[in-house]
């Protein structure tokens, strides 16, 4: 099963690509995870990295392109994969397609504007595993502690109103035109996102059955 998951900032593409992954016991590979970690470990792609995931806009595609071909060229993708915020262009969609990559679904989780700004607002980070909670709608068990390794939770830095509202521009701009690609070649799919993350589960495992 490949997997793309294809939505807004803050739509849920990582809480659901958790569950995603246990479902169908194949890797998610997360741009956005791949990109923090190595500016968390201050590697040549991190330094590139900071200063547009800071801005809300994209690293380019020529550098995106080379870490999911690395990545996906590891043996646990033999089986299949999600993958979570690749691609976020007509270029890398393009770079997939050139690859060679046959995708079963691209799955677009529809959520509006106004209730992502509200989402990313409460949204923790866990600094060890980086498992994602909400305040609100998925607090962890004790405040400030993640339930799976016990590591602080933290607020991303680019979930800053001004950098959020930069990120839905981006999003509408350069990857929105994704859904109508994909439609054209009859892959796309559509969830839509619910207030609960267990129904949104239900609802993109119904879209992908589809
Ligand atoms: P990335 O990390 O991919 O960020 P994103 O796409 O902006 O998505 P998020 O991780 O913010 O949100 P999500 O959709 O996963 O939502 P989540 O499940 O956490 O990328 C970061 C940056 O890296 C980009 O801005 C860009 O600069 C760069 N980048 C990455 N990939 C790139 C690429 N291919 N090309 C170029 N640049 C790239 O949910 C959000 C919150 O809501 C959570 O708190 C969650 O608990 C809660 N929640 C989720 N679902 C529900 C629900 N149904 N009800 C209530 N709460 C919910």
């Amino acid at each position: 099963m490949k997997i793309i998951l294809l939505a807004a900032p803050g739509a849920g593409k990582g809480t659901q690509a958790e569950k995603l992954s246990e479902h169908f016991s194949i890797p998610t590979i997360s741009t956005g995870a791949i990109l923090r970690k190595n500016i968390k470990d201050g590697t040549e792609l991190g330094k590139i990295a900071a200063e547009y995931i800071h801005d809300g806009r994209l690293i380019p595609d020529d550098v995106m392109i080379g870490v999911v071909k690395d990545r996906l060229s590891q043996s646990d993708c033999e089986n299949g994969f999600i993958l979570d915020g690749f691609p976020r262009t007509i270029a890398q969609a393009d770079a997939l397609e050139t690859a060679g990559i046959e995708l079963d679904h691209v799955l677009s989780i529809e959520v509006p504007d106004e209730t992502i700004i509200t989402r990313l607002s409460g949204r923790l980070e866990c600094s060890g595993c980086s498992t994602t909670y909400h305040k609100e709608y998925r607090p962890p068990k004790t405040e400030g502690v993640c339930d799976k390794c016990g590591a602080a939770l933290t607020q991303r830095k680019d979930d800053k109103p001004e950098t959020v509202k930069s990120r839905l521009e981006t999003y509408h701009a350069e990857t929105e035109p994704l859904l109508d690609y994909y439609s054209k070649k009859g892959k796309l799919r559509i969830a839509v996102g619910q207030e609960e993350i267990s129904d949104t589960t239900k609802m993109v495992l119904k879209a992908l059955e589809a």
